[in-house]
């Protein structure tokens, strides 16, 4: 990274990666020089996919694109920010749900460190509906979700189904 660089911090769960995600790169680096789409070891959720499993199907999705790093981060997001040498992160909006959580982080998230800046995007409009557990619910139950994810990522979800149920 260079001084004069732009850089962004997205983070999330991405269980898996959907296109309104991808929306969301993609505008963000439109703003941005370089993102880092931060993995978070989230307590509050069992992720479908493992860290590196995630992080190749957003690797694919932005097409290898050197301008997006994956990592992965434990503790506090604005911790994590700091030790990236960022100064902004970036959050996605859909409906009117996202709002009160996203309003109560951005506090929280400011009160604790003052010099990081949220920044909301609005995602698309094909995607505001569409979330990682709905796109999971409906692999599982056999319905098509490729318009929803990036190209590769129902593939990998009918792998994970498949492989859960030869074990069952
Ligand atoms: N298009 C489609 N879906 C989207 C989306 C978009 N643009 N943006 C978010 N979503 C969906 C996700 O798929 C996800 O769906 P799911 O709940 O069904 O899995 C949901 O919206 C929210 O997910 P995400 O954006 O991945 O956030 P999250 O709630 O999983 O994670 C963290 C939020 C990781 C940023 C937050 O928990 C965090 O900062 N954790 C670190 C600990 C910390 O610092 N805590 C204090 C902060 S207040």
């Amino acid at each position: 990274m260079t001084a004069s660089e732009r850089i962004a911090v997205y983070p999330g769960t991405f269980d898996p990666i959907t296109n309104g995600h991808a929306y969301i790169l993609k505008r963000s680096l439109k703003i941005f020089d370089r993102l880092v789409v931060a993995l978070a070891e989230n307590v509050r959720k069992t992720p479908l996919f493992s860290i590196e499993e995630r992080r190749e199907m957003i690797t694919a999705a932005v097409d290898r694109d050197p301008r997006i790093e994956v990592d992965a981060f434990g503790g506090l997001l604005v911790d994590y920010v700091r030790q990236r040498g960022a100064t902004t992160v970036i959050r996605g909006l859909r409906a009117l749900a996202d709002f009160e959580y996203e309003f109560q982080a951005a506090h929280m998230n400011r009160h604790l460190a003052p010099e990081v800046e949220t920044i909301f995007l609005m995602t698309s409009e094909e995607s505001f509906y569409v979330s990682s557990s709905l796109v999971k619910e409906v692999a599982l139950m056999g319905g098509d979700v490729s318009r929803m994810v990036p190209p590769g990522v129902a593939a990998s979800l009918s792998h994970k189904y498949e492989a859960m149920r030869k074990k069952t």
